[in-house]
């Protein structure tokens, strides 16, 4: 699994642009509102170590959730459409998971640098796998769609 945690690593910042979106408006929304989540996170954190580790409870659980609402959305459309690299696109769905709980873990163990790894990571990631791995579903929709149209 490719590593992009780094310790020393300063705020990522990123720019939401039209190459990232796919032409279908709830995955976009989706990929938008994780990147702001991501965002957020670390720009909303408190200063003082107790009150971040409280704010770090309270946020992370609905982040994660979100992010597993859009794995599962993109997973639905997958399975919909029959698409066949379907397996391998949950593989790489389940592995950024397990990434962000093992950062989570990091976390509560007292590295607080891994607040700021997480964010970085979630936004690398999640801009490289549009461009990458969810490009690849999508255009396998887009055929299915203009095959449907010119029968
Ligand atoms: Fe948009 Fe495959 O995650």
């Amino acid at each position: 699994m490719e590593n992009l945690f780094h310790p020393k690593e300063k705020i990522y910042h990123i720019k939401w642009s039209g190459t990232y979106c796919l032409g279908i408006n709830i995955i976009d929304d989706q990929h938008k509102k994780i990147l702001d989540f991501a965002k957020d996170l670390l720009a909303n954190a408190p200063k003082k170590l107790d009150e971040e580790r409280i704010y770090f409870k309270g946020i992370i659980g609905q982040v994660v959730d979100y992010i597993k609402i859009h794995f599962a959305t993109e997973e639905g459309i997958m399975l919909a459409t029959r698409f066949p690299g379907y397996e391998e696109h949950k593989k790489a769905h389940e592995d950024f998971i397990l990434t962000v709980v093992r950062s989570i873990k990091d976390y509560e163990s007292g590295n607080r640098m891994a607040l700021c790894n997480f964010s970085n990571y979630t936004k690398k990631w999640v801009l490289s796998h549009i461009t990458t791995t969810d490009i690849k579903y999508i255009e396998y929709f887009k055929e299915i769609i203009i095959r449907k149209a010119a029968r």
